[in-house]
């Protein structure tokens, strides 16, 4: 029996738990949470901060592993990473795994690379550059912490007197204290899932995304395929295969974010080197593709056989996130009344819980998903779900 390592074991991490367990691999997780939710379903495991990297390596040897992984969380990649390497284990080297932990040296890379269309970038590491810096950009910029998530920190400027403020608030949201100012792109934004093996590397899924009105810029949904015409749908595939060459991607999952503009240029605003978060690799590839992404991310950790093909005809799958209204949880609808053969709710509400107004991703409350005949059927059915979830919650 192989013996696998999961970094992180919070609500998103539980569904790749499940699944190794369900393949019959040796489970182990790690998360900082003594009481996270995946450690339930693991066959064993330990309360150990996942960004401690040493403390990672120490109980992966004292576990014997055979793989190590992570999933759904930027936290997570740099152990694994650090962790394989050290045992000789798959996964991304670490070189490129810390590279793609600062937003800007990934705007950088792509830059020079001419991956994807996006102009020049800026990285603020100190307080005393950004009078410098004010005086190269064009607005409207980015700005945005150098290892953000969730999108805490970002925020629009369109004028010279907003500029320092705005890379204060994202300095002071990065563990690092660094801010990355790129242009600001106007467009649709998309989403991209690859998974990188034996130097192939398979693009599974480009889905549409659903985001927040400015000035928070977090997600509520995402949908596949696509809806881009088939020609653009390949340009963004040749522009993601071209920035995990460049970023020297050499294994495992990556999620990238993308604008996409009226005119089709592509750009690439965000990269992980580990799988998407908001059930993207847990559901919306394997329902929308066929393709068992969770079963391959384990097997391709401890070195078993994969099978990347797409099983079957693209299948529209809608997911909402579960952004409800402010307030304290008094009594909860029965989920499964919502629920059908389409129709799948995955929440992590209890009774006393504070529903927050929903700013970042972490102030959702689970997700609806839905698949139908059309993409648009299943978004309609998804937001009439969730929309029906939130009235049925009792607030005091
Ligand atoms: N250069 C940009 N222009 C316009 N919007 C952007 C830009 N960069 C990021 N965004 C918006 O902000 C969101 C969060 O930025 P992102 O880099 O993905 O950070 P996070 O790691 O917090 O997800 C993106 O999903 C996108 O909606
Ligand atoms: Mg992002």
């Amino acid at each position: 029996m192989k013996r696998v390592l999961m970094i992180g074991a919070g609500f998103l991490q539980n569904f790749i738990i499940k699944k190794s367990k369900e393949l019959g691999y040796y489970t182990i997780a790690i998360d900082g949470n003594p009481n996270a939710v995946g450690f339930e379903n693991a066959d064993e495991y330990k309360a150990i901060n996942i960004v401690d990297e040493a403390a990672c390596l120490e109980y992966a040897k004292q576990m014997k592993i055979d793989g190590v992984l992570t999933a759904a969380t930027d936290y997570g990649v740099l152990s694994a990473s650090y962790v394989a390497e050290e045992l000789g284990l798959h996964g991304i080297k670490y070189t490129s795994a810390k590279r793609i932990k600062n937003k800007y040296e990934v705007r950088k890379c792509l830059f020079e690379s001419g991956a994807d269309d996006t102009g020049l970038s800026f990285e603020v590491s100190f307080k005393n550059q950004i009078s410098e810096i004010l005086s190269k950009v064009t607005f409207p910029v980015m700005v945005k912490p150098c290892d953000g998530s969730g999108s805490r920190g970002a925020s629009r400027v369109d004028r010279a007197d907003d500029f320092k403020s705005a890379c204060l608030f994202a300095m002071e949201n990065s563990l690092t204290g660094k801010a990355t100012v790129e242009p600001f792109i106007t467009g649709e934004e998309y989403g991209a899932e690859s998974f990188v093996l034996n130097g192939e590397i398979y693009v599974m899924g480009v889905m549409k995304k659903l985001m927040t009105k400015p000035p928070y810029y977090a997600e509520l949904g995402h949908s596949i395929p696509s809806g881009l015409p088939s020609e653009l749908e390949q340009k963004v595939k040749a522009c993601v295969i071209k920035a995990i060459k460049a970023l020297d991607i050499n294994f495992g999952s990556v999620n990238m974010d993308m604008l996409i503009t009226k005119s089709g240029d592509v750009h690439i605003v965000d990269v992980g080197a580990r799988m998407g978060g908001n059930l993207i690799g847990s559901h919306i590839i394997p329902i929308g593709t066929g393709i068992d992404y969770m079963a391959n991310m384990i097997r391709a950790a401890v070195g078993d056989k994969t099978d990347f093909a797409f099983k079957n005809e693209p299948i529209p799958v809608a997911t909402r996130l579960l952004a409800l209204t402010p307030g304290k949880v008094k009594a909860l609808p029965d989920f499964k009344t919502f629920e059908d053969e389409n129709v799948i709710i995955e929440h992590h509400l209890s009774i006393g819980d504070t529903i927050n107004e929903y700013h970042t991703n972490l102030d959702g409350c689970g997700y609806v998903v839905c698949r139908s005949q059309s993409v648009d059927s299943a978004e309609i059915e998804a937001e009439k779900i969730k929309n029906l979830i939130d009235i049925n919650i009792n607030r005091s």
